[in-house]
């Protein structure tokens, strides 16, 4: 396949960035799409350029460090990371634009690489439980419908990625603050520490700089996960629960 790639780079925070453009005339249909960015890499070092800086580590969409927008969308054209995306879903001649995540608290580190630490600082706000000290319970100790463990499953699907973020038009972490508030909140050993969490996990999103949810939806139809929209609904049905007063008797 020919391949035009535009990349964005940049060569730290304060420098500006611009697109440059790397035609490509060998592309693999099946080479995935980090592949090819490491093919070019490769060529860039052997030219004695620099190669593109983008993240990644497990290439197996577990991780959530290979975020980048591809031609606009978080992740390119299918849910899925962009490492499990492959060339055979561009067309021979495509031109292909690739810039890093877009928000103010995901500031750019270089090229495609954000720093996207303000989502680990929102979960050391509250994405913990209480524990007794001692050997670990057993499994099947504490009884749980499966209802619920089906929803908590699905809460902590969230591989901590940043394309809800990357994709809101108010770059809010919504999603992803709800997912980490879901999973605990279905969950008994969550229950201690539920109200409290779900207060300081948002005073965290939004000290951060993260915006606020204006119920778009573009979070859940980039999410590589699955994370359903419907956890924002629980979070702000726990934060109205944890701000009320509380009812005498
Ligand atoms: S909610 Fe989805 S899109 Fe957001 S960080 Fe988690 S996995 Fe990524
Ligand atoms: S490299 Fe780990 S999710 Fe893509």
């Amino acid at each position: 396949m020919r391949i035009t790639l535009n990349v964005w780079r940049q060569q730290n925070a304060q420098a500006p960035g611009r697109i440059v453009s790397y035609p490509r005339q060998d592309v693999s249909p099946e080479m995935s799409f980090l592949e090819l960015l490491d093919v070019l890499n490769e060529d860039l070092i052997a030219q004695g350029d620099e190669p593109i800086a983008f993240d990644h580590d497990c290439r197996e969409g577990i991780c959530g460090q290979c975020g980048v927008m591809i031609d606009g969308v978080a992740h390119g054209p299918q849910r899925i990371t962009t490492c499990q995306l492959h060339m055979r879903s561009f067309a021979d001649g495509d031109t292909i634009t690739v810039e890093p995540w877009r928000a103010d608290p995901f500031p750019v580190i270089k090229d495609l690489v954000v720093d996207r630490r303000a989502l680990d600082r929102i979960i050391s706000s509250g994405g913990y439980v209480s524990v007794n000290t001692g050997s670990a319970p057993d499994a099947h100790a504490t009884p749980l419908p499966k209802e619920n463990a089906d929803r908590a499953f699905e809460a902590a699907a969230c591989i901590g990625c940043g394309a809800c973020v990357a994709a809101c038009p108010n770059a809010s972490a919504m999603l992803f603050t709800a997912a980490k508030v879901t999973h605990l909140g279905e969950l008994p050993q969550g229950q201690p520490e539920r109200a409290a969490r779900v207060v300081s996990m948002l005073d965290s999103h939004d000290a951060e700089g993260f915006g606020g949810c204006t119920n778009i939806g573009e979070c859940a139809a980039v999410c590589p996960a699955g994370v359903p929209l419907d956890t924002i609904s629980q979070l702000n049905v726990d934060l109205l629960g944890a701000l009320s007063p509380r009812r005498p008797g």
